[in-house]
């Protein structure tokens, strides 16, 4: 059975011969078996039993009439989804025969890496790579009430699974309905490190305080690093964001980290297991035949979702048809339009300089603002930046001149809402926010001159559309309200073109204290590109020894492993550290530091040659991407058992070609280490102070 049939023939009927009671005792303890941690079990809940959910239960494919509900077990159970409108009265059923089952490929078998020709995007019973024995079940409730909130519970044969008071959703508003909307959108999470979860908290912290949750969730991409696997979609998606997950539908568009496991034209892999997106129109919008781009309807909000990452973006293209017709047929009053490479950024990408964001800029984007689109949500640059109200930037390099139709900060509180008519219209103005900054380590490589705000932290932003208003709000991970627009939908605006335009200054680097000089006997390249720049944060792990795995790229440096944040140099003694490890003499004499890097496609095979630079005291070991390819000063071993480590002091920067390490490059994050060790535990100095460089090919 194909998902579609499933879907047909799955209608959720009364649940029966009696009503099920959720008691306030089966609320404690299905409360308690949902937590991620397990924590400790609740009288008369077998461990066997709740232990078995290894996914979820989490929300897709929300209309104003049906919801999809997803969630896995480690092994196969008997499937049942229960639902009302009152958390202790769960009065209607979606049996078995209604849940289509998903299995795992079985145990020796590699993934699938292709479809039968005749199938469609959303037809693959076997899910990709999911751990041996695992089942996806998805159940679809259908012939619901738009606007209302439905408690759920899922459980295997009679055996509670999940649910409670915590386990709802709300059916979306009719389309064209004028109700609040808020939607929180992130970009760039999937690290599963401290910095995704201090911008998931202050996102929970932000809603409660306000006491008003959130009715979507949408994903720009990138939300699980390094490579979309299954395992990581697990660990960097769903463990994170499990709370949220159960009771708000997450929409999402394919990053190209995603990318590495799952196929856009396919509609195969990690991600498309993990989603179910609209391919038949099921939430409005016109249908796209293809999980990995669609369109749906909030309210009246036309929401359009594209895949930047591997798919035709030619006007030709199938998607750039299918977008053609899509913002034809609407009549929604709002459009935002979502997706990963962003056509206007300098963070940690150039969007003047790599294919994707171009051909996003110069090809999509005057498809989308013929169209009227009000807003554009993409990720993959590690920054928020987000833009004046432009129209027409498609030229490369990008410009100011000629496309601002509202220069001012766009505040309501500030210098004003930016003004648009009523409905929708051709070349009004978009407001464009770059919002990749939701885990990943954030940087800035300039200053984009469309851009109104360059915030250099990491968060995530919330929007509120209410009637004819649109408020973003940039939430960063400490809790603050870093960044507040508005876009006001009234009457009928003439768009003027604003001359000489208001842009922010060129950006320069803030450089904590000066470079060190050139020293050593080999010299320094002419032309490098710096990969990773002088005096850039690094991880670093002092005072311990790294993991066995510690220079590969999936490791992720965890505080509770000692791993840091600092910048370099880092060391002591001499008054020349940013990052100063003031308890290392006689105390330890080695520290681990590791520093990603990414690369655009394409950007590999231009490189000659990859060289460190590095003022050192006394030796180190450099690794890219978990492969040795310079040691200096260490005769043998590794970390704790290194022998014979000689002396030398740091004069400045010494340049060492990396002579066969460009074979060891990949697309997109690539990452250094460099574990330094000092002569001996009573040195007076030590210094780790590298950087990484690339020379062009000619
Ligand atoms: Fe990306």
């Amino acid at each position: 059975m194909t998902r579609a049939d499933s879907a047909a023939a799955a209608r959720s009927r009364p649940f029966s011969p009696t009503t099920f009671a959720w008691t306030a005792c089966c609320i404690t303890a299905f409360v308690c078996a949902a937590t991620p941690l397990g924590l400790a079990q609740q009288p008369g809940v077998a461990k066997t039993e709740t232990d078995i959910l290894s996914r979820g239960p989490y929300l897709q494919l929300s209309t104003p009439t049906s919801i999809s509900i997803l969630w896995r077990t480690s092994s196969a159970t008997k499937p049942v989804v229960r639902f009302g409108t009152q958390p202790d009265q769960l009065d209607q059923e979606v049996a078995a025969s209604a849940i289509l089952v998903r299995n795992a490929p079985l145990a020796g078998l590699e993934p699938s890496e292709s479809l039968p020709s005749d199938t469609t995007s959303d037809a693959s019973p076997t899910l990709h790579s999911a751990p041996v024995g695992t089942v996806q079940y998805e159940a679809f409730l259908s012939d619901l009430q738009p606007s209302t909130r439905y408690y759920y519970a899922v459980f295997d044969g009679a055996t509670p699974l999940a649910g409670g008071a915590e386990f709802y959703f709300r059916t979306h508003p009719n389309p064209s309905a004028v109700e609040p909307v808020r939607v929180w959108v992130v970009g760039d999470s999937g690290t599963g490190d401290s910095r995704q979860a201090a911008v998931y908290q202050a996102m929970q912290d932000f809603v409660t305080k306000q006491d008003r949750p959130l009715d979507l969730f949408l994903h720009v991409g990138d939300m699980a690093y390094p490579s979309g696997t299954d395992a990581e979609f697990q660990r960097n998606f769903f463990d994170v964001y499990r709370s949220t997950l159960q009771s708000t539908v997450c929409w999402a568009a394919m990053g190209n980290h995603e990318g590495k496991t799952s196929k856009g034209l396919l509609g195969i892999g990690p991600y498309f297991d993990a989603y179910r997106c609209p391919t038949r129109a099921e939430a409005g919008g016109l249908a796209s035949a293809s999980e990995a781009y669609y369109s749906f309807d909030y309210a009246n909000i036309h929401f359009i979702c594209l895949d930047s990452h591997d798919l035709d973006r030619a006007p030709t293209g199938v998607m750039s048809q299918w977008l053609r017709a899509d913002l034809e047929a609407t009549k929604q009053d709002w459009i935002i339009a979502f997706w990963h490479h962003p056509p206007y950024t300098k963070g940690s990408h150039d969007s003047d300089k790599e294919g994707a964001l171009i051909e996003m800029r110069e090809l999509i984007m005057p498809v989308l603002e013929a169209g009227g689109v009000d807003l554009v949500l993409t990720g993959h640059s590690h920054i928020y930046e987000r833009s004046m109200l432009i129209d027409g930037a498609y030229q490369t390099p990008t410009t100011a001149t000629g496309v601002v139709l509202d220069d001012g900060d766009g505040n309501p509180h500030g210098e004003g809402a930016y003004r648009k008519s009523k409905g929708l219209h051709a070349h009004q103005g978009t407001v464009q926010v770059v919002a990749g900054h939701g885990g990943a380590r954030v940087t800035r490589l300039g200053t984009s001159p469309v851009m109104k705000r360059v915030i250099v932290e990491n968060g995530s932003t919330i929007l509120d559309v209410e009637g004819d208003t649109l408020t973003g709000m940039m939430v960063d991970r400490g809790g603050a309200t870093s960044d507040l627009f508005s876009i006001v939908k009234q009457g009928t605006v003439i768009p003027k073109i604003v001359e000489n335009p208001r842009t922010l200054p060129a950006y320069s680097v803030a450089i904590d204290k000066p470079k060190r000089e050139k020293s050593g006997t080999v010299p320094f390249p002419k032309n490098a590109t710096e990969l990773i720049k002088p005096n850039s944060e690094w991880d670093y792990l002092a005072g311990r020894h790294a993991a066995e795995n510690w220079t590969a790229i999936a490791v992720i440096p965890e505080e509770s492993d000692g791993w840091k944040v600092g910048k370099t140099s880092i060391g002591y003694g001499d008054s020349d550290d940013i990052t100063e490890l003031k308890e290392m003499k006689d105390s330890y004499s080695v520290v681990y530091a590791r520093r990603e890097f990414e690369l655009a496609p394409g950007d590999k095979e231009k490189i000659a040659e990859l060289g460190l630079a590095i003022a050192y005291d006394d030796s180190f070991i450099a690794y890219l991407n978990g492969q040795e390819v310079l040691r200096v000063g260490v005769k043998v071993g590794r970390g704790a058992n290194v022998g014979d480590v000689q002396s030398h002091e740091a004069e400045g920067y010494e340049y060492f070609p990396l002579p066969n390490a460009t074979q060891l490059l990949v697309d997109d994050d690539n990452i250094l280490s460099v574990e330094g060790h000092n002569v001996s535990l009573s040195s007076s100095d030590f210094t780790l102070d590298p950087y990484l460089l690339a020379v062009p090919k000619r």
